[in-house]
Formats: structure tokens, C-alpha cells, sequence
């Protein structure tokens, strides 16, 4: 603990100590909020989550049971966690696992469902104990809004209709009659409809023309049922893409409401990304430029986007980023199960700064994954469950929900440098809630200094903030089945306003949460 407490005032992190000696003071960063001149909102659903049928995410992870042979129930405390992250929607089934999943495999008697072969993941047997009306009951239990993706890779027209139909349908209809004998009277109202996942990949290796046409095709038989209208989001780019985006645009940004961007963040090539605790500081580094960079990517995709669609009426969502580490040793290869440090806290809190600075595109996304995969809010072990510092920073973050976002000019932003090249260290987001209230989360990047933040409040009074932290002691601080509250949120006593103006003393790699009033 004295180690820690000398290392925070020295501001460097207990794991960083020796090189302390290289640091010099860092100057102050500083930003300007302008308080008086919110325009956009922060859509909710930038905050989504990402559920596919993969290693032990839906089994295991939120639905378990007591015998092989008994039938699946949700996991209580997943339940009441994901609650507090008030979690807007969900993107289910997929995935890559979307483009080889057929929806009637997954309704009706438990008993008379087929099993099926996860190709994608691991090639384990998947009996569809959790299908349509499971998911649907998820949905319902954590207040959150459904997200289906479509099987265009290996699926047809009439399928993707019949399953639209079997959701949404209010009156009588082969596939309402369907559903009601399986219990549920009520549509459930699916309005986010993913047309495939990754067709320029595993959902058909296709070629955007190609693949708009068949946008085109499937979409046509998606009609309104009652009130719910389809809000159809195509398979947006890979990364920078540009070509993909401009042709989908030009082909078929009429038919669609969303387009469906994916970015992950690696610390080094596919094959060595290397670990996900207990990794250098260049791979820190590398990881932070990584995550950062999808802020070019959606500035270069929403002018393309405006091109075709100057009036912002299609939705640019984020449908799958997040880091991708090795797998945890010892673990299945295909259940891409990582631990999960500061480094993804940060990782976190960065991108959904971007994302919310974009929200007059950016509308959406889904961090990859909810449970047990890739960056996950939530890891299991049998009736264990912990909070990784990714769930974390989600919490901070619901302060922005809806909120309107109110701009920030960043003056000087700081340099993390490391290798002779250099990110900005700090990172923000200022909004105004319902209730009038502003929030401000800010991060700083830098694993080894801490910073002092200068912050001016425009066209706004404010007298105090206060609020929370997520530190750690290290730059892999982490919570393991053993040491569960390694990385808590702890309330925040560095943030003071003098004169209307707030100065912030940001420790490394932290998150900070405040309300100013
Ligand atoms: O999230 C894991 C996989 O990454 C998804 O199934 C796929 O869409 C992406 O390539």
C-alpha cells in the first residue's frame, strides 16, 4: 500500500517505478467545454453490447444449468450486473456464428431442436438450447432492446422473412401461430435488423456490389408488421475500408438506416498479439494507437457517408470493436477467453470518447463481447462471477446515455510519448443530462505520468465536481476469481474549481467520472 501511495503522488504506477527516473514533469493539459453550445446527442446506443454463440458467452457465461440434461436459465447475478450498465441492446445471434445460424434450429420444444456444429468456434456441438424466445427473454429481464442479425451468408430471402415475421408479427400468420404455440402471444418488436455480419469476410466473402445487391433482395421482404418499421443496418467496412463504404453508399444507402463499422484493437499483427495481462509498455502503446485510430476512420467514412447522405439520415454503427488479445493459456483457442486489465479499461473509455465526440453519425455499437469473450464486461468461472474494469468504465460512461454531448476544444491534449512517437495522454467527454446536470469522464493514457488537467467551463457556472476513479495499480491491474476488487471504481478527491475553472490531477492510466454542478 506505501508503495502505491508513493508511487501515485510521484505519479507513476507501483509496476512502472523504475522508470520514473526518466520522467520529467509533464506540463499541464487543457481543454475548453462549451457548455452553451450542445447540439447532438449521445444515442444510448453507442453503449450496446454484443452476445454471439461463442465459447462460453450464451452457455456458461449468462444462461447455465444444472445437469446436461436439464434445460438453460439465466444466470441471476450476470442478470443484475448487465442491469446496472443499463444496457441498450444487445447484437445476437452473431457473429460469423449469424451467417451460419438457421433461427428454426432454435424454437419450439427444447427436446426437438437439433444440434448443430459451431464451425467458426472451436467446431463444438451447439444444441440450441438458447434460440428466439431465450434471447427475447434476456432482453426483457435486463430492459434492453433486441438486435437480431440476419443469415445472408448461408441463409435465403424466405428465411430472414419468416424469422422478421415470427418476431414482429401482431396478428395471425404462419409464423405469429408459430410463436404463440411456443408461448409468447405479444411481438416482441425487433426493429435493429443486421443484414449478415462481415460478408466481405465469413458472411460470404463477397464484393460490395455483390453484396448490395443482396442488402437489396433480403431487405425488400422485411415489411413493417403493426408499428415496428425495420431499421436495417448493413455489413459496413473492415477497419479503413473506404472503397466498401463508398460502394455500399452508392449502391444501396437508400434502403438501409445503419451501417455496421468494425474495428479491434491489436497490440501487434494477427498472429503475436501478444498477452492480455502482463505485457510491455510497447505493447500498450501499440494497443492505445490501435484504439485511437478508428477516429480517422469514421471522420474518412462519415464524409463518405455524407456524400450519399448528406441529411445524416443513416446510422454509423461501431457493431463490433474492442481489444483482441491472445487467449488465456490453458484456455480453448476458438473460445477467445481473455483477461481483461487497465489497458482495456482505457481502451474503453477512449473509444466511447470518440464515439460520443462523432454522435451526430455515430449512433451505435457493440463492444465485443458481453461475457466471457474478448473484451468482456463480465468473466465466469461455475458460480463465480467478476467485474473486469472494462464493466467498469461502461458504468461511468451510462452518465452519457441520451445526454447531450457538449463540445470540447481540446487546447493542449498532452503527449504520451513513447519510441519517439506520441498519442494524445488525455482524453474526454463533457454532456448534460435530463436532469441539467453535466458530466465530464476524462482519461489520461499515459502509464507513467500523471497529469494535471486545466479545464474551462464556457457559458457555464459551475462551483464543484465530484465523482469516482478507476486506476489500478498498474498498467495490468486486473480482477481474477481470487482477487476479485483488485480494480474498483474509488471515489475521486482530485478534481477542484476555482473561479468557475476546474483543474483535474489525473493519475496514469486512469478513468475519472464527475458530475459539476
Ligand atoms: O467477435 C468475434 C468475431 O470477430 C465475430 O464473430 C466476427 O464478426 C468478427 O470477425
Amino acid at each position: 500500500m506505501f508503495a502505491r501511495l508513493v508511487a501515485l503522488v510521484l505519479g507513476a504506477s507501483v509496476a512502472s517505478v523504475p522508470a520514473l527516473a526518466a520522467q520529467t514533469a509533464q506540463p499541464a493539459a487543457e481543454f475548453t467545454i462549451h457548455a452553451d453550445q450542445g447540439r447532438d446527442t449521445i444515442s444510448r446506443h453507442i453503449y450496446g453490447q454484443f452476445a454471439e454463440h461463442l465459447g462460453r458467452l450464451i452457455y456458461d457465461g449468462v444462461w447455465t444449468r444444472q445437469s446436461p440434461t436439464a434445460p438453460w436459465q439465466m444466470r441471476q447475478d450476470v442478470v443484475d450486473a448487465l442491469k446496472r450498465l443499463e444496457v441498450p441492446n444487445i447484437r445476437w445471434p452473431g457473429g460469423c456464428f449469424a451467417d451460419t445460424y438457421h433461427w428454426r434450429d432454435g424454437v419450439g420444444p427444447r427436446e426437438q431442436r437439433p444440434s448443430i456444429v459451431n464451425t467458426n468456434w472451436g467446431g463444438v456441438t451447439e444444441d440450441n438450447g438458447v434460440g428466439t424466445n431465450e434471447y427475447m427473454a434476456l432482453i426483457k429481464a435486463i430492459g434492453a432492446e433486441p438486435y437480431i442479425v440476419g443469415n445472408i451468408g448461408s441463409g435465403t430471402v424466405q428465411e430472414m422473412h419468416d424469422w422478421w415475421e415470427y418476431v414482429n408479427h401482431p396478428g395471425s400468420s404462419p409464423m405469429a401461430d408459430l410463436r404463440r404455440r411456443n408461448g409468447q402471444d405479444a411481438p416482441f418488436d425487433v426493429r435493429f435488423w443486421g443484414m449478415g455480419n462481415e460478408a466481405w469476410g465469413c458472411g460470404g466473402n463477397m464484393r460490395p456490389e455483390y453484396y448490395a445487391d443482396e442488402l437489396k433482395r433480403y431487405g425488400t421482404y422485411l415489411p413493417a408488421y403493426g408499428a415496428t418499421r425495420p431499421f436495417r443496418i448493413a455489413v459496413g467496412p473492415n477497419d479503413a475500408d473506404y472503397h466498401w463504404m463508398d460502394v455500399l453508399m452508392r449502391e444501396a444507402g437508400r434502403f438501409i438506416q445503419g451501417v455496421d463499422l468494425h474495428h479491434y484493437t491489436l497490440a501487434g499483427p494477427w498472429a503475436a498479439k501478444g498477452p492480455a495481462t502482463g505485457f510491455s509498455e510497447a505493447q500498450w502503446f501499440r494497443s492505445m494507437k490501435s484504439a485511437l485510430a478508428i477516429d480517422e476512420m469514421i471522420t474518412r467514412h462519415s464524409a463518405i457517408m455524407d456524400k450519399y447522405d448528406p441529411r445524416q439520415r443513416v446510422a454509423l454503427i461501431v457493431g463490433e470493436w474492442g481489444t483482441w488479445h491472445d487467449p488465456e493459456p490453458g484456455s480453448h483457442p476458438g473460445f477467445l477467453y481473455q483477461q481483461n486489465t487497465m489497458r482495456d479499461a482505457l481502451v474503453a473509455s477512449t473509444s466511447l470518447d470518440i464515439f460520443n465526440k462523432h454522435a451526430d453519425r455515430v449512433r451505435g455499437a457493440n463492444i465485443a463481447q458481453m461475457v466471457n469473450v474478448l473484451q468482456a464486461m463480465i468473466l465466469t468461472q461455475g458460480t463465480q462471477m467478476i467485474l473486469t474494469p472494462t464493466y467498469h468504465v461502461f458504468e461511468f460512461y451510462t452518465v452519457h446515455h441520451d445526454a447531450l454531448l457538449l463540445p470540447i476544444t481540446m487546447t493542449r491534449a498532452g503527449a504520451y510519448t513513447f519510441d519517439r512517437d506520441s498519442l494524445p495522454a488525455i482524453s474526454a467527454t463533457a454532456s448534460r443530462d435530463r436532469g441539467g446536470v453535466m458530466h465530464l469522464t476524462m482519461s489520461n493514457i499515459d502509464p507513467r505520468a500523471a497529469r494535471t488537467v486545466i479545464v474551462d467551463i464556457a457559458g457555464a457556472a459551475v462551483t464543484s465536481a465530484a465523482g469516482r476513479i478507476l486506476a489500478g495499480s498498474s498498467m495490468d491491474a486486473y480482477n481474477s476469481f481470487e482477487h476479485p476488487d483488485v480494480v474498483t471504481p474509488e471515489p475521486f478527491t482530485g478534481a477542484h474549481v476555482a473561479n468557475g475553472r476546474l483543474t483535474v490531477m489525473l493519475p496514469p492510466h486512469a478513468v475519472v467520472v464527475l458530475a459539476l454542478r
